[in-house]
């Protein structure tokens, strides 16, 4: 995931992290070749200090840690080798039991519910929401019956008690514990019987006590997550793992456990909308990509079940430089609003400045329509923005995107009941995107009349089921998209 801050110079090297260890590790009888380096980003080791993480590119990233690997409550135990019984391919694999959660987004992102045994990742960062989510996603498990341990590490008992209040859940018979020490943990999840699932807010707080370095790095965050998997998948109990994004390098990211866990959740948005994305990175029982929405409101986090609609709520026709994306997340339909503004900028070097959108792909759609359509943009900044905080990664999203920077320049709005969506490529051409009927689907459902698609090349395709009454503008190049934007006074426009 790539950070806005940071780009140009790097920033300079603290003066501790140089000279390792003086006295630490010494004392402790470890011998230099015991420390390792680590980046708190991706947990890739290196055995010298260096400012700039060559596995993840992020700066300033890596830390000192003593290389003690290895499940840690049972490196005192002795190492008996078992015999491993290999097995056919084939056998009888029912599918895994699921537990359904109750809250319809976030089952939905989980494959179709909770998988006993498996361990599952909520990433974000902090604030965005992750304990509001897990809280009610526990009390509405144990309102259904289930036997769910909330174990928080951040807030205390009565904090929890006071949000669960907040939320109206204070009914639920969920059993909290607030601690940090994971052998208190462990101890007292192996005597509980029957827990189905177990929440830990968050991992970057817990802590082991058989190794030297501190909570929250790499070494602590994955032996910890190491022993709860184990336990949750001897146990059979459903484990969620909380873990902050952290912009600081001293605390290591969920990045570090993504090959640990079955599935990993990225809760994500602008604090400064109300919508959340939950959107799936990983998930060993079921499909990535899908997504949750939710919207926080003064009562937590609510249910969105018809995205595009609360996207466009705030969307004014006839406004230049507005084009509606007919977005997939997922296998779910989303439309979006994309906005374009272009201001005059004499300097010779004009600004591109994106929010929710890749900026490499806009530089690649600006050489496009220069280069291939004759559009004039070197002497505008050029801003873009994917209204309500929504960040899109479709390609599919080129066409809409050319729509709104060709209505921003020719300052004419599109057709606000037209929606978008193609690829383009670097001659020009627009190309086809998956699930355009899907598109079509939302986009009748929400109202819109017509729809500017790639042009359908014969290739043994059948005819496009759209939905009646839709209208279908097929654009097999740029250039058409461009005439539909020409003055007026040229006959040729649309
Ligand atoms: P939280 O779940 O504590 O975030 P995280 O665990 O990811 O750090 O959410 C904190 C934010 O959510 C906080 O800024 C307030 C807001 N919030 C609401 O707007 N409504 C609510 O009902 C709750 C519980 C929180
Ligand atoms: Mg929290």
């Amino acid at each position: 995931m790539p950070r806005g801050a940071g780009a140009g110079q790097p920033p300079e090297a603290p003066a501790r992290r140089l000279d390792p260890p003086a006295g630490a590790a010494r004392l402790a009888g470890m011998t230099k070749s015991t420390v390792r380096y680590v980046c708190t980003a991706c947990g890739a080791a290196f055995p010298k200090w260096a400012g700039h993480c060559e596995a993840c590119s992020e700066w300033n990233s890596i830390v000192e840690e003593a290389a003690d690997a290895g499940p840690a409550l049972a490196r005192t135990k002795p190492n008996a080798a078992r015999k491993i019984a290999f097995v056919d391919l084939a056998g009888d694999a029912a599918p895994p039991p699921r537990a359904v959660v109750g809250i319809a987004e976030l089952d939905r992102v989980l494959g179709g519910g909770l998988v006993a045994g498996s361990a599952v990742l909520l990433a974000g960062d902090p604030g965005i929401g992750k304990s509001t989510l897990l809280l009610q996603a526990a009390a509405t498990l144990a309102r259904g019956g289930a036997r769910v341990l909330y174990v928080s590490g951040e807030e205390a008992i009565e904090q929890v008690r006071l949000r669960a209040r907040r939320l109206g859940l204070a009914d639920a018979r969920l059993e909290l514990a607030a601690a940090i020490n994971l052998r208190d943990i462990v101890a007292a999840l192996e005597a509980e019987a029957g827990v189905a699932v177990v929440v830990i807010d968050s991992i970057q707080t817990m802590w082991l006590d058989a190794l030297e370095s501190a909570p929250g790095s790499v070494a602590q965050v994955r032996a910890c997550a190491f022993e709860l998997i184990r336990l949750a998948k001897t146990r059979g109990f459903a484990l969620f793992l909380v873990g902050h994004v952290t912009k600081d390098g001293a605390i290591a990211g969920p990045r570090v456990l993504e090959h640990m866990v079955d599935a990993v959740l990225y809760f994500e948005g602008d604090r400064g909308h109300q919508f959340r994305i939950l959107r799936g990175v990983k998930n060993r029982f079921g499909a990535t990509d899908e997504i949750g929405v939710f919207e926080m409101t003064d009562r937590g986090l609510a249910e969105v079940a018809n995205p595009s609609a609360l996207f466009l709520a705030e969307r004014r026709g006839n406004i230049a430089g507005s084009a509606v994306f007919a977005g997939l997340e997922g296998t779910r339909p989303v439309l979006v609003e994309i906005q374009a503004l272009l201001a005059p900028n004499p300097s010779g070097s004009p600004r591109r400045s994106v929010v929710g959108w890749d900026g490499g792909r806009l530089g690649m759609l600006l050489a496009v329509l220069e280069t291939r359509c004759g559009l004039r943009l070197n002497a505008s900044d050029v801003y873009l923005n994917i209204a309500g905080g929504l960040r899109i990664a479709e390609p599919a999203a080129d066409l809409a995107v050319a729509a709104a920077l060709l209505s921003a320049a020719a300052d004419r709005p599109t057709d606000p009941g037209m929606v978008f969506f193609g690829e383009v490529g670097l001659s020009g051409e627009v190309r086809q995107v998956a699930q355009a009927e899907a598109r079509l689907k939302e986009a009748s459902k929400l109202g819109f009349a017509s729809a500017c698609l790639p042009r359908r090349v014969a290739r043994g395709r059948g005819p496009l089921a759209a939905p009646d009454g839709l209208v279908l503008r097929e654009v097999g190049h740029l250039a058409d998209l461009v005439a539909r934007f020409a003055p007026p006074a040229d006959k040729s426009s649309a």
